[in-house]
């Protein structure tokens, strides 16, 4: 069987023992005609890249950029995306990480399409349903190529801006990832601090991304701030805070808006230096706020408004699954390793999450291992209906990509309403690589 996650066959075929019974993926497109409103090329290529060390390494990139071009747009828009293969040996994709497209469009090699390979081309066509912060990367023998650079941020405009459009506006998308081994973190693939310019009075948005395989704490300091949106969903009426610091998941995204104030803002995706970072300042120049110890965390579950929910604890649900997260020893692909376990599994034993469109779905997250396991769902987006045993009390938390901790418990739900194949795996990817992943199937 192939495994999409690590050793998927160089020509991933599709076995039909991955595709549900009545569904043929092939056929769960995205619009194949009409002019698209928005296009794009992405050739993925091998990028020689200078560090900051002086030291030379090779990146896997998309049109030889680290992170690959920000990929902008606007809410409704028919979006077409041209992938070419240069020179990637095994084979690239494109996955849309948080956008519930079509299925076939999905990306995912050896489920929903087949690698392509150097010198093919692939197209895939979608309409931006959906608004905010979301992002890209290829999803063959992921855990090796988004480590090299095959990334990039995709952002969603609403159709039309407010008018009248806010006088002055900073709207940044920021990339934390660790490029390869020996890379070094990053911010948009900036090592170490950079500094920009912002009036007082402007409005920011800083939208962060963590393209990593490990959580990232963001710490925010010199504004208060709102966290406008969780893995691109807008929180109702979001409270003002100031001094916490930001969990993201691996794979999530937070939102970030704030006033410009007359002194200088510091973003940095470390709780305790300010060597990297975003400097914000009005002149361009100063010193960053000194780091401040043991700042609270953000904590989604309660923060912003309640509204009405689609679904709460107390509904009747279609399914309901049990998912325990461990950790064992054992031999996969061939070699010895700390293996990710569901329900005492690895792929492609791990429970199979079989629903029929329509169905409500509830799923119940128990890490009793001792890594943080952030689980991404393709294709759908998560409800989180209580953290611990304790119900949700905030804004509806809306989530792609879940941060399951050591001990931790949570209960989610979705309606499954977008037909096909579709991963839910851990998005530490090596994880996912170690059998921490597990198929959605519509029969
Ligand atoms: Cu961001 Cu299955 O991936
Ligand atoms: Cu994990």
């Amino acid at each position: 069987l192939p495994d999409q996650m690590s050793m998927a066959p160089v020509h991933g075929q599709h076995s039909p023992a991955l595709s549900g019974p009545s569904v043929s993926v092939t056929e769960l497109t995205g619009p194949r005609t009409g002019v698209p409103d928005r296009q794009f090329t992405l050739t993925a290529q091998k990028t020689m890249r200078k560090l900051s060390t002086g030291k030379t390494i090779e990146a896997w990139t998309y049109n030889g950029q680290y992170p690959g071009p920000e990929l902008r747009m606007k809410q409704g828009e028919l979006v077409e995306v041209v992938l070419k293969n240069k020179d990637i040996d095994a084979g690239v994709t494109l996955h849309w990480h948080g956008l519930n497209v079509p299925n076939a469009e999905d990306g995912v090699a050896g489920a929903t399409q087949d690698a392509v390979l150097p010198g093919e081309t692939h197209v895939y066509r979608f309409v931006a349903e959906q608004t905010g912060t979301y992002w890209y990367h290829s999803h063959q023998q992921s855990a090796v190529q988004v480590k090299k650079g095959l990334l990039g941020a995709l952002i969603i405009e609403p159709a039309t801006t407010p008018n009248p459009a806010p006088s002055s506006q900073l709207d940044l998308a920021l990339v934390h990832h660790k490029l390869g081994s020996g890379g070094g973190m990053t911010l948009s693939g900036i090592t170490g601090r950079t500094t920009k310019t912002a009036a007082p009075g402007t409005s920011v948005r800083l939208r962060l991304i963590n393209a990593d395989s490990f959580p990232a704490t963001f710490r925010l300091q010199g504004a208060s701030f709102q966290v406008a949106a969780i893995d691109g969903n807008d929180v109702h009426e979001p409270n003002l805070i100031a001094n916490q610091q930001l969990l993201l998941a691996a794979g999530g995204r937070y939102d970030v808006i704030f006033t410009m104030p007359d002194h200088p803002v510091f973003l940095s995706p470390s709780k305790t230096d300010n060597d990297n970072g975003l400097l914000l300042s009005p002149h361009g120049s100063g010193e960053a706020p000194a780091p401040l110890p043991d700042l609270p965390y953000f904590d989604p579950a309660s923060y912003g408004s309640p509204l009405p929910l689609p679904f709460t604890l107390q509904t009747t649900y279609d399914r309901d699954f049990q998912l325990v997260f461990d950790v064992q020893f054992g031999f996969y692909n061939g070699r010895l390793d700390g293996l990710w376990t569901i329900n005492g599994r690895v792929f492609p034993n791990t429970p199979m999450l079989q629903v029929k469109e329509g169905d409500l779905v509830k799923m119940t997250f128990v890490n009793r291992s001792f890594m943080d396991h952030p689980m991404h769902l393709h294709g759908h987006h998560m409800l989180v209906l209580s953290q611990n045993g304790k119900p949700a009390t905030g804004s509806p938390w809306w989530t792609d990509t879940l941060n399951v901790a050591p001990g931790e418990t949570y209960i989610v739900a979705f309606r499954a309403d977008n037909p096909g194949l579709w991963m839910d795996h851990c998005h530490n990817l090596s994880h996912a690589a170690l059998g921490m992943s597990m198929h959605l199937v519509y029969e």
